[in-house]
């Protein structure tokens, strides 16, 4: 029960502790996969300059519309809580000269977007986003997707289905927004509100809608590949032949256009029919002209960015459960003589077994509330320091989630059968789940 008027904001969630090794797992897992292709990790403020956003996502998108936490701080600025991070990413490689060379960036974080909370949709939810500055051909797109692929096989997520599209040219849009324009106006009437806005506003996002009365009126509208010049059409035909060298899947979706304005070329997402309407966990694509917009050097780039909790309810819909355990180890203690040595122990272990789960019992407690404590933390042994084993230099040791009795060790031996029994898994970090 909270306090009346204290609760979390809607669409923001804690994340509590029986998640947080899921959490963990999908984020250790993602900067293995990262590091394995040279990422390097950037970190950058939470709140930045609303103009930023307003210059690189478009003023006429649903984000900077009406979706963003902005509000003005003691000095007057606007400030805003980052709907996305490629333009942090960007913002922040221009700033500490980082574009003399070419970059792999990448990083994670809360990103807020003031939308209708839902499965899958939330206002603070989390990102991992990926940025190549500085690579103008195909090699990096295909290596991106080549990545993702492999994030998604070490996250033990299967059947994600992977849209791409060339959204071209600035130059080569505009002549196939004036022929959308001018078919979709030719329809007016039979659009609904929401796309009867967007004509006007940004036409192109109409393609976007995923209303099923409208699929007639999109499934003969222009189509944005009929526009690009010959350079555009060879770069995707260059990328496709990459994938299919490669064996990586794809289905051309001519009408992905997606939500921000910043995209020329290449743009993709990765799709799944077990989320509902939140179909897209992971979404990117080319945006070269970007860094010159914003007062930086013209560099070419590339990124994507995928959503965490989308990625998180795959991996439990898959069977990937987070560990209940609290520890792998529970040190019971005989009495009060024993609680200084008790802590003293549980240090000896600890340097001995690296990435061991220990709980030492604190606070007084008879044997028997010990194992039940020991018991209820999921722990697999409880380890037991008695006045015998202590003045014999031993411990006591019983598995807690099997049957067998409890064995007297020294502790010597006692170290060498935990880690037999643990194993380099949890000296590296990688536990099992
Ligand atoms: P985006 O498509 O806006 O692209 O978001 C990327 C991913 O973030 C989505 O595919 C989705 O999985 C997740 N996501 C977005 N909004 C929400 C939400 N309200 N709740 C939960 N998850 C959400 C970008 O943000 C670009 N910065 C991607 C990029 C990087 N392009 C180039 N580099």
């Amino acid at each position: 029960m909270t306090p009346e008027g204290i609760r979390a904001i809607r669409g923001m969630h804690d994340v509590l502790p029986d998640r947080v090794a899921l959490w963990q797992r999908l984020e250790l897992i993602s900067q293995q996969v990262l590091s394995g292709y040279g990422y390097q990790e950037i970190r950058t403020p939470i709140l930045e300059l609303t103009g930023l956003f307003a210059r690189s996502i478009g003023e006429v998108t649903d984000i900077v519309e009406k979706e963003m936490f902005s509000f003005t701080d003691r000095n007057g600025e606007s400030l805003t809580l980052r709907p996305e991070g490629t333009a942090c990413c960007l913002r922040a490689a221009i700033e500490h000269g980082l574009l003399q060379q070419t970059r792999r960036l990448w990083y994670r974080g809360p990103m807020f977007r003031h939308e209708r909370p839902q499965k899958g949709r939330y206002r603070q939810f989390h990102q991992v986003g990926v940025e190549a500055f500085g690579f103008p051909g195909t090699d990096i797109e295909i290596e991106l997707l080549l990545l993702t692929r492999r994030l998604w096989t070490g996250l033990g997520i299967t059947g994600l289905r992977l849209e791409i599209n060339s959204l071209g040219l600035p130059e080569e849009r505009a002549g196939f927004r004036e022929a959308l324009t001018a078919y979709l106006r030719r329809h007016h009437e039979a659009l609904d509100e929401d796309s009867q806005r967007r004509l006007e506003q940004n036409p192109l996002r109409v393609l976007d809608s995923k209303n099923p009365a409208l699929a007639g009126i999109l499934a003969g509208a222009p189509v944005l590949a009929d526009f690009l010049g010959d350079d555009s059409r060879g770069r995707f035909s260059e990328l496709l032949a990459g994938l299919d060298h490669l064996d990586l899947p794809y289905q051309i979706n001519p009408r992905l256009v997606r939500g921000l304005d910043y995209y020329a070329g290449l743009v993709f997402e990765w799709t799944t029919d077990r989320l509902g309407a939140q179909a897209t966990v992971c979404a990117g694509g080319r945006y070269d002209r970007l860094a010159e917009q914003l007062g930086g050097p013209a560099v070419p780039a590339v990124g994507f960015a995928f959503g965490v909790e989308r990625l998180l309810l795959l991996m439990e819909e898959g069977g990937t459960l987070p560990d209940p355990a609290e520890a792998d180890l529970y040190l019971i203690l005989g009495g009060e003589r024993l609680r200084q040595a008790g802590l003293g122990m549980a240090e000896r272990l600890r340097d001995a077994l690296p990435g061991v789960r220990l709980l030492t019992h604190c606070g007084a407690g008879s044997f028997k509330g010990q194992f039940k404590k020991a018991d209820r933390s999921g722990a697999r042994y409880a380890l037991i320091l008695g006045d015998d084993e202590w003045a014999r230099g031993t411990l006591g040791i019983k598995p807690l989630r099997e049957t067998g009795e409890q064995r007297e060790l020294s502790f010597e031996e006692t170290v060498a059968f935990l880690a037999k029994v643990f194993g380099g898994d949890s000296a590296n970090g990688t536990r099992d789940f």
